[in-house]
């Protein structure tokens, strides 16, 4: 048994209804260019694709605040429940990114003028997340003072710690993704406008590339050579 769907226009006049004043549909909807200034079909989903970038970006951003006031109260259990949304924020973006994948090189061409010199480097949200993610890690090792614990320990006597475990491996996670979208992101740029080109902000693509051994937490890496290297000494290969 199926139902067929009937086309159904609002009953009400644009703005009016609750769920729109609330969301304030109006004033979100108007925040992208007008079909008749488009200078290319694509813009429109160029412009919503960053836009959602933004939005999520600051969404982060807001529970980054919430997990450090947290980590300074030393309660962890609302604190990895929070980065977990973090985490799976960003898994949302790679998506996104991926949306740009639809459009050619050409259809990029023929509006990337518009954005003069204009270029990510310049997003606020990004920004934002480049500022405070590196502060969680001050946060973190004071719980891990607090505890009297090292690193390594959390993670050979994983089953007295599951919390300061848990959250160092969620803070992982999301320095992985984090990596993961600046690899797509570049892996995207290079399909548009090539390995060997210059970025409308002036970044070389070469540069670019730089950047993708960045991490917010290299003691997060670097444990995992300790740990190798003290499984090693104990035998366990
Ligand atoms: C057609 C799609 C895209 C292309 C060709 C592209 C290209 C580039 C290039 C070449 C750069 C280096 C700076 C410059 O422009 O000179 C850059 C930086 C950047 N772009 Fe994009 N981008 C695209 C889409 C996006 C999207 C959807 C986002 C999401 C907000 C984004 C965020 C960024 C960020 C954050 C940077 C700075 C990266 C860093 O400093 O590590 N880009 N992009």
């Amino acid at each position: 048994m199926v139902n067929k769907i009937h086309p159904h226009p609002s009953k009400h006049a644009p703005g009016q209804t609750v769920y729109e004043r609330y969301l304030r549909t109006e004033e979100l909807l108007s925040l992208q260019k007008p079909e008749n200034e488009l200078v290319h079909h694509d813009e429109l989903q160029f412009q919503v694709v960053h836009q959602v970038f933004e939005l999520w970006w600051k969404e982060t951003t807001f529970e980054l605040h919430s997990i450090r006031t947290l980590l300074q109260q030393f309660n962890l259990p609302p604190a990895i429940r929070l980065l977990q949304r973090v985490i799976r924020t960003q898994f949302v973006l790679l998506e996104n990114l991926r949306m740009l994948e639809t459009m050619s090189p050409w259809d990029f061409h023929e509006f990337r003028k518009v954005l003069a010199d204009g270029a990510g480097t310049d997003s606020p949200g990004f920004h934002a997340l480049m500022t405070l993610s590196p502060l969680l890690w001050g946060d973190f090792s004071r719980l891990l003072e607090h505890e009297h614990v090292s690193l390594p320990d959390i993670y050979i006597h994983a089953d007295r710690y599951p919390l300061l475990m848990a959250f160092a491996e969620g803070l992982i996670d999301y320095d992985e993704v984090f990596q993961i979208f600046r690899s797509q992101h570049f892996k995207l740029a290079q399909r548009m406008i090539g390995p060997g080109s210059i970025g409308t902000g002036g970044t070389p693509m070469e540069l670019l590339e730089r950047t993708l051994k960045d991490v917010f937490y290299p003691e997060l890496w670097e444990v995992r050579n300790q740990l190798t290297t003290i499984a090693d000494e104990q035998g366990l290969k």
